[in-house]
Formats: structure tokens, C-alpha cells, sequence
């Protein structure tokens, strides 16, 4: 496996418990910034019926590509290149755009990207899963979320932990409406909004 990340290890399991949930049983889903492709790989391996589209930026397309065939099921489709940066949205509708742990990363004007064309990207009342650490009225809802951010922006100064609220209004004016905001391990949240019909 390369690029692993153990943090994804760690999560792949909780976060799959949820959308197992959610998702109809034959989900067509698109994920954005999927790494090294352990979430793609769990979540096909273990949901023999859905299919999972994995995408990244083309800096990153190369490890996800060699991971995704060394290790990938039948259900998972070769990578294909994503940038939020150079948006090119597929033309075929998604029951699912799931992204984890890139919202924090991206810039905010690459996350607003994000939540349209996911939101664009959807069939009638297909889902929106993001996955990560979120603000609450301002307020990190940890000390080590805090820190975390401290870290992030120290990296980046455009990435950093989002306002559960920004990200509501902006699904909201996508056409989105909140479905859940489950806790998960690790201080993490995992929103689901659905494309209303
Ligand atoms: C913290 S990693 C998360 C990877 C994986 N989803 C996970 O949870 O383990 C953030 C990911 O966002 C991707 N990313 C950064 N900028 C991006 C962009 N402009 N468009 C698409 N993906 C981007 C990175 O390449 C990286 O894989």
C-alpha cells in the first residue's frame, strides 16, 4: 500500500457503519480526495453491490491508481483525476459523493466548490457525506480540534477546521438539506445531506 494512512485505517471501519446506512444497496458512489484509497477499497470490499468511483488531484492520482490495482475489488473503477481547483464534474448523476478529511484541507473557496458539485453531481435525493473534524457556532468542540487547526493553518494557511454552519448554508443553497451529523471516534462528525427533490 502506498501512501498509507493509518488514520484511515483507523476510521475506515466507523465511517463504512454509517454510510451502510445510508446508502441504497446498489450506491453508485463518487468519493473526492480519496488519497490512498483505503476508504474506497474497505467500504467495496465490504458492500459487494455498490460501486465506487475513487478520484484525486493529478499529483496524488498515481499512488491512489497503483493502490486501487494492487488491492481493489470489482466494484471499484479505475481512479480518475478530480482537482476542486479545475472542477470537471462527471456528467452522470451519483447516488453518493462522499469526501473525507479534505474540507479542512482544501481552501474554503475549494470546499464551497466541493459542497455544489457534489451537490450538482447528485441523483434526486442522493446523499452528500462529508467526514472530519467541524466548528460549532465558532467554537472547536476539543482542545485537540483546536490544536489541530493551529497545525493545519501552520501548514497551510488557507486549510483549516470549517464552521458546521458554513457548511449547512452552503448545502442549503445547493439545494441540500441536513439528514444527520453523527458523532464519530476521534472527534470527528460525519454529515449527511440530502439533494431535495
Ligand atoms: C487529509 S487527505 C484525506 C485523504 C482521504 N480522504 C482520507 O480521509 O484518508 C486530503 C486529500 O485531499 C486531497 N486534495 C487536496 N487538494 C485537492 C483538490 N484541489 N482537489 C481534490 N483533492 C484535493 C489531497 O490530495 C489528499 O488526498
Amino acid at each position: 500500500m502506498q501512501g498509507f494512512s493509518q488514520a484511515a485505517d483507523n476510521n475506515k471501519a466507523p465511517i463504512l457503519a454509517v454510510l451502510a446506512e445510508w446508502l441504497p444497496d446498489d450506491a453508485n458512489v463518487l468519493e473526492i480526495g480519496s488519497g490512498s484509497g483505503q476508504h474506497a477499497l474497505h467500504a467495496a470490499a465490504a458492500l459487494p453491490s455498490i460501486r465506487w468511483q475513487p478520484t484525486e488531484r493529478d499529483e496524488a492520482l498515481a499512488t491512489l491508481t497503483s493502490n486501487v490495482a494492487a488491492f481493489g475489488t470489482a466494484n471499484i473503477l479505475p481512479p480518475a483525476a478530480l482537482d476542486l481547483a479545475l472542477p470537471r464534474w462527471p456528467e452522470n448523476p451519483y447516488d453518493c459523493v462522499y469526501s473525507a478529511n479534505v474540507l479542512h484541507i482544501v481552501s474554503a473557496t475549494l470546499g464551497a466548490s466541493l459542497i455544489q458539485g457534489g451537490a450538482n453531481t447528485l441523483v434526486e435525493d442522493g446523499l452528500l457525506a462529508l467526514y472530519g473534524p467541524f466548528k460549532y457556532q465558532g467554537e472547536f468542540t476539543t482542545p485537540s480540534n483546536a490544536d489541530f487547526d493551529l497545525w493545519l493553518k501552520d501548514q497551510n494557511p488557507h486549510s483549516g477546521v470549517r464552521d458546521f454552519e458554513w457548511v449547512c448554508g452552503l448545502a442549503r443553497g445547493a439545494g441540500l438539506s441536513l439528514l444527520e451529523d453523527r458523532a464519530m471516534p476521534a472527534n470527528n462528525r460525519l454529515l449527511a445531506f440530502r439533494r431535495r427533490v
